[in-house]
């Protein structure tokens, strides 16, 4: 690569702009590490005349970012807008097309259409970049690359999602219902303001496994249907009465091989009060592999934000200067094979149910005679009346049972009369 790098960023968000400012402030200190000079010499966004966080160089501005390449000669482009398909997709390709190395922390784009920009990337020997698509500044991506490169992994599996992991920590320690603590995350900006339902319901994690497990297992990135469920339906008593149990409520975002085949899954699970996991609070992101030779690794800090996010996109860069083209998946891409895929129905956890039934002879002994059927043995049950409405709570904790038998057994509570609403199911991590 020649000294002097010519740069584009297109998307002037909150992570768009920060970079470009962060590039700015940083030129000479990537002089000093790279020996290559850096120059901003195009950004794009939609709006010309919007207020940003910084000041930008009206004369770089492109409101049309597919112009950029007519008239600039770019060296490596950052994508920052964020869109899965569309101008973000099409504005990757063509860089990719004229030999312009891509840097993006768009997890939408990269779970989707990683596979096929990868061959693009590797075809036309430039690099696709993507660390802060995963778990913000952590550098996990590399780290399974090229730290743990000759590392069987089998298990990756962590906190992926900093909004959730703030409203399961805040309900916790503020015993507020799910609804204020929402509201409290928006005001703080750890929420998207409008629609944040792609971090509540589990979304926003599963794309960042998906991109994990391609990298940790040498695969394809999947597409199967997979063990989605978010945190909406998690209610403030679930979470009080784990603490009395000495757990906690954490998203997970799972990546593991079962039986030779692949296994992907985002789901709230009840994790120890004393272990690792469980102590992650706020919007702290968490990612812990399991490997062979190495054993267990961790990696912990901040998962999102403007900050942590350029120090990814930078280091990126500095990946870039410092020469070499690499595979964006660490493995050629027609070595990555479709992995097989493990039967969702047959994952298999201890459960945490609760029942809130009529406060009437004869309830606990339907439910426990139920799972008895399905051969769902009990390890402990805790019953709390509310003798002022004649009814109870019913906590069961099961021994492992597998997706498939406990949605047949539940299924029957749907109708049943003492029942007063269908069971919370939240799975035990190991
Ligand atoms: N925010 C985080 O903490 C975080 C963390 C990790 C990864 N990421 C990823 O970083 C990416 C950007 O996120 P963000 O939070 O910065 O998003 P954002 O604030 O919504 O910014 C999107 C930017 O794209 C621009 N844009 C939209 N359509 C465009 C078009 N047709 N042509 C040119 N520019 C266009 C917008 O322009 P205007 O400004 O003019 O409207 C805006 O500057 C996403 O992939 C996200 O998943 C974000």
């Amino acid at each position: 690569m020649k000294n002097y790098v010519n740069i584009a960023i297109v998307g002037l968000g909150q992570i768009g702009i920060y970079l470009y400012n962060e590039l700015k402030l940083k030129k000479k200190a990537i002089e000093k590490k790279t020996g290559k000079r850096i120059q901003i010499v195009a950004i794009s966004a939609k709006n010309r005349n919007k207020k940003r966080k910084f000041k930008i160089d009206k004369k770089l501005f492109f409101s049309n970012p597919n112009l950029i390449f007519k008239s600039k000669k770019i060296d490596i482009l950052f994508e920052s807008i964020g869109h899965s398909d569309g101008i973000s997709k099409k504005i990757v390709e063509t860089a990719l097309k004229k030999k312009i190395h891509v840097i993006t922390p768009n997890k939408a784009l990269i779970s989707k259409h990683g596979d096929y920009l990868a061959k693009l990337a590797e075809k036309n020997k430039v690099n696709l970049e993507f660390e802060a698509s995963v778990a913000g500044g952590i550098p996990i991506l590399r780290t399974i690359k090229e730290g743990l490169a000759t590392n069987t992994i089998k298990k990756v599996y962590g906190i992926l999602n900093g909004t959730t992991n703030y409203i399961l920590t805040e309900m916790e320690n503020s015993n507020e219902s799910f609804d204020k603590v929402l509201k409290k995350a928006q005001q703080h900006g750890y929420a998207e303001p409008i629609n944040p339902k792609l971090d509540l319901n589990g979304f926003d994690a599963f794309a960042k496994v998906r991109i994990l497990s391609a990298l940790a297992f040498n695969n394809r990135i999947s597409n199967q249907k997979c063990l989605m469920e978010g945190i909406e339906n998690i209610d403030l008593k679930d979470i009080k009465i784990a603490k009395q149990l000495n757990l906690r409520i954490k998203l997970l975002g799972i990546s593991e091989i079962i039986n030779n085949r692949l296994f992907e899954t985002v789901h709230p699970c009840l994790v120890g009060q004393d272990t690792y996991i469980g102590n992650v609070s706020g919007v702290m992101n968490a990612v812990i592999t399991e490997g062979k030779p190495v054993g267990e690794s961790i990696l912990q800090g901040e998962g999102a934000g403007p900050g942590p996010t350029s120090s990814s996109l930078l280091s990126d860069l500095l990946s870039i200067l410092r020469g070499n083209i690499k595979y964006p998946f660490g493995v050629a891409s027609n070595k990555r094979k479709v992995a097989k895929v493990f039967n969702n129905d047959d994952y298999s956890n201890s459960l945490y149910l609760r029942f809130e039934v009529n406060d009437k002879q004869g309830v606990l002994s339907t439910i426990t005679n139920r799972l008895a059927k399905f051969k769902i043995s009990v390890k402990r049950i805790i019953q709390t009346p509310d003798k002022k409405r004649n009814t109870a709570t019913i906590i069961i904790i099961t021994h492992k049972t597998s997706e498939k038998n406990a949605r047949n057994c539940l299924s029957i509570f749907k109708k049943s009369k003492n029942i007063l609403k269908f069971p919370t199911l939240i799975r035990l991590y190991n």
